[in-house]
């Protein structure tokens, strides 16, 4: 009787109905010939979360049938707060995430220990989402992966203070995630990537252009010298006053300058993309920013307006803004696949270059990188838009990674911190910039 009592996630004993153990040896002789026999291989195979939502329906775990890794992932380095389980097959069991956005949307930007709150009022009901949504209980699960750096010191405590409280009671073994590792392997969860490939980071905290050679193995090619492109379409989109717009009062910066930009006239302002004469990877957004403050506070004047009031030609300026961030964010994106074709490090016949993070989520700046990408005989690769912002799913999924590789599986969690600034790979900018590649001229017309 003993086996057929188990514990759920809050670790309350539940004894399982004796009929789900019945039809458990059916199901599993049907599941086996679906998913497993060299016969049924023959007739057309369905979809894994197909097989497991039937095996759900009857309360039997996959896991139990095939042992596949199972994988908790927790994030809280931002703003969001999310959960997940993903399976070894990429097969996401169960899913939930709750988005600050809209409160740090009224105070005008992040406020930590605001962000830290809502991490610490929200975390279990995420977790409970998760794991119910999943159907199972955390003593299936193989390991439990959490985000350890970088980011914001009171956000990240939230989530690994609570990742170790479950890592304790179920005595199960931890994964510290580097959140922008996770950003980068996502691609391999819902396409057939093989290292190594080229990624191109962009969010609201970080830009990064890093050559992807295994699991935890990068080359960062280069990085932000200053702030990331989405902090600075973030305060654009502030100075404009978008959130008073009707239609982009409740998006992002980001968004709401892509919403913006469909209605504009990007020819209407002439705005240099920056560092045109520097020959690296590194990027530079500070200059912009000021460029268009220079502008917007120029505009106001001319059509005679307050501060804080919007302007008509917003969505002109929305274009622009975004036209010279595409061309910025393309080009370093070019003299990395250079560098990296010219140094034998991408394969000339199948590169594949994976942008990702919030701002790849910009449909103008996907146009823009495809451009590049064609240009080179490059594949270019982003995962849906959903999984380009922060979520649990890209931190489960670097824990089943990690787990498969063997690398950063820790059972002993006693000196595990979080860290705020974490830099990413081994930094060989220099090599690039000595390197000085010319890149050609291509049209971004679109
Ligand atoms: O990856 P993410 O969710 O969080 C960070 O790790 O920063 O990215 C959020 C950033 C914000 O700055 C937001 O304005 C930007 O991504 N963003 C966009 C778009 N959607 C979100 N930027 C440009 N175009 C978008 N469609
Ligand atoms: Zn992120």
């Amino acid at each position: 009787m003993e086996s057929l009592i188990k514990e759920n996630w809050k670790g309350e004993r539940q004894v399982a109905r004796v009929h789900d153990y019945f039809e458990t040896g059916i199901l599993c002789r049907i599941a086996n010939m679906l998913m497993l026999s060299k016969a049924a291989r023959a007739i057309p195979k369905p979809p894994a979360r197909k097989v497991y939502g039937m095996l759900r329906r009857f309360n039997v775990h996959p896991r139990t049938l095939f042992r596949y890794k199972l994988v908790l992932g927790i994030e809280t380095s931002c703003d969001d707060t999310g959960a997940a389980v993903v399976d070894e097959t990429g097969t996401v069991l169960g899913e939930a995430l709750h988005s600050q956005a809209d409160v740090h949307l009224k105070t005008g930007g992040i406020v930590p220990p605001v962000a830290q709150q809502l991490h610490r009022e929200n975390i279990q009901r995420i977790v409970e989402e998760t794991l119910s949504a999943s159907g199972i209980s955390p003593s299936d699960l193989s390991a439990i992966a959490a985000t350890v750096k970088p980011g914001l010191a009171l956000s990240l405590g939230v989530g690994l203070s609570f990742s170790l409280q479950l890592v304790n009671q179920f005595k199960k073994p931890f994964i510290p995630v580097h959140h922008m590792e996770a950003h980068a392997l996502t691609i391999r969860l819902t396409n057939k990537v093989e290292f190594p490939f080229l990624v191109l980071l962009i969010s609201g905290g970080h830009c990064l252009l890093a050559l992807v050679q295994g699991v935890s193995d990068f080359l960062l090619l280069g990085k932000s010298l200053d702030i990331a492109p989405g902090d600075m379409l973030d305060k654009v989109a502030r100075r404009l006053s978008l959130i008073k717009h009707p239609e982009c009062s409740t998006m992002s910066g980001g968004k709401a300058i892509e919403h913006l930009a469909k209605e504009g006239n990007r020819f209407h302002f002439t705005i240099n993309p920056p560092m045109q004469n520097a020959k690296n990877c590194d990027f530079s957004f500070t200059g912009l920013q000021h460029v268009i403050n220079k502008l917007i506070t120029h505009k106001e004047k001319e059509e005679g307006i307050e501060k804080g009031q919007i302007l008509s030609s917003a969505a002109d300026i929305a274009a622009a803004v975004q036209h010279a961030t595409a061309c910025h964010l393309a080009k370093r994106t070019h003299r990395a696949i250079l560098f990296c074709k010219q140094k034998n490090l991408l394969s000339p016949a199948n590169a594949v270059l994976v942008a990702s993070g919030g701002v790849a989520s910009n449909l103008y700046i996907r146009k823009a990188l495809e451009i590049v990408a064609s240009a080179e005989q490059c594949t270019l690769l982003c995962p849906p838009q959903r999984l380009c912002t922060d979520n649990g799913i890209m931190i489960a999924w670097n824990g089943i990674e990690r787990l498969r590789a063997g690398l950063g599986v820790l059972h002993d969690v006693e000196n595990i911190r979080y860290e705020p600034k974490c830099p990413l790979g081994v930094d060989i900018s220099r090599e690039v910039a000595e390197a000085a590649i010319k890149v050609p001229r291509l049209k971004m017309a679109f």
